[in-house]
């Protein structure tokens, strides 16, 4: 969406991944987690919204037709959480469906003929952002309608479509939401996490500013990857350009976990001004090399290992669109290492790995210093 709100990827956390509908979702864990983004640096790192997903509200509206926050899991209603994570300096996120119910089993209700109703309400608690799933809804009408109720509302809500990819939303999202689901559910798992990249590489034309292509939220740091397996989880994220919403429960994130989503040259590709996704460029035998054109003219490639040994991979800066440079500089977004480079882009990748390179073109010389950017790459 043409709107300032989402120029590049969002960046925040969502409870789903972590705790689904369990008790533990409750205003103590969204607290919480606002402290931590403050105290453990991932406001810092570009981490702002902070957004709660299904069974946050009561079953049924009230006399008034309005949603009414769970008392138990929030017996100081939203509007008091929305507060508390706006004086940490942060942004606060809501969920509904755009059907008669959302997708718990319970059936908590949707935002079906009750668009503009929800969106006051929510513009009223300060909410800035809004997920908008599908479940028994009847397609993309009802998404526009909400996007005109939350532009009514006079409010800034980033908007979030939520329709799993069912009806192509990277064709016809652009001008309702600044991001689009473009798969299934994510879950804690290698081969469902590397399905989704899949089917969200290719992808890649359709994201640009304000419109992003979104492969799911995060399970770093829930348990069932290797914490290899997590680097390449948040370095294919990075390298797609997609809302990086952290799906852990930070209270019990272990430091590693913490050091992964606060890697911020990750992070810097992701948030690359240029808003370009990165597309794949070569694979063969479970080698998969992706390229991202970055705003200074370098490129953010990833070599990933999807097999199970360790293996060597290889490219070059020709293939990734930045050849003929007499030298290169390769900085390794994990190690830090940094290389120079004839133009030769390989590294021994240990199994389910990724090795993530800046690959930044020496400046040319020959022309007068003052007369040509790094991006201006006419060699
Ligand atoms: C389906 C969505 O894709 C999930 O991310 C989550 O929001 C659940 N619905 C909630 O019921």
């Amino acid at each position: 969406l043409q709107n300032s709100l989402a120029l590049t990827p969002q960046m925040g956390f969502n409870n789903w991944n972590s705790t689904g509908c369990r008790p533990e979702f409750n205003e103590a864990m969204v607290k919480g987690t606002a402290d931590l983004f403050v105290a453990q640096g991932l406001k810092d790192a570009g981490y702002t919204y902070v957004n709660i997903d299904d069974c946050w509200a009561l079953p049924q509206r009230d006399a008034a037709g309005n949603l009414v926050p769970d008392p138990v899991r929030f017996p100081n209603g939203i509007k008091a959480v929305a507060d508390y994570v706006h004086d940490k300096g942060l942004k606060f996120g809501i969920y509904s469906s755009a059907g008669t119910k959302t997708c718990d089993r319970i059936g908590f209700p949707g935002g079906l003929g009750h668009e503009q109703q929800d969106a006051n309400l929510w513009a009223s608690w300060g909410v800035d952002y809004l997920k908008y799933d599908s479940c028994n809804g009847n397609g993309i009408e009802r998404y526009k309608v909400m996007g005109e109720a939350l532009r009514a509302t006079g409010r800034n809500i980033l908007y979030g479509i939520c329709e799993w990819g069912t009806t192509r939303p990277w064709a016809w999202a652009k001008d309702v939401g600044s991001s689009w689901r473009t798969t299934g559910d994510i879950s804690d798992s290698w081969s469902v996490m590397l399905t989704i990249a899949h089917a969200n590489q290719p992808l890649a034309p359709f994201a640009g500013p304000g419109s992003w292509n979104d492969p799911d939220m995060l399970e770093v740091g829930n348990g069932h990857m290797t914490d290899t397996e997590y680097r390449t989880h948040f370095s294919l994220w990075a390298e797609m350009a997609a809302p990086l919403l952290i799906g852990t429960d930070l209270r019990k994130a272990t430091p590693e976990t913490y050091a992964i989503l606060k890697n911020t040259d990750v992070i810097a590709v992701d948030q690359d001004p240029l808003g370009r996704q990165g597309s794949v460029i070569a694979k063969s035998g479970g080698l998969v090399v992706m390229s991202k054109p970055l705003a200074d003219g370098s490129r953010a490639i990833t070599l990933t290992n999807e097999t199970t040994t360790t293996a060597a991979i290889t490219t070059s800066a020709e293939a990734a669109g930045i050849g003929g440079a007499p030298s290169y500089t390769l900085k390794d977004l994990w190690s830090k290492e940094t290389t120079t480079s004839n133009g030769t882009i390989s590294a021994t990748v240990p199994a389910h790995g990724t090795v993530m390179y800046r690959v930044t073109p020496s400046l040319r010389t020959d022309m007068p210093a003052g007369t040509y950017q790094l991006g201006d790459l006419a060699w």
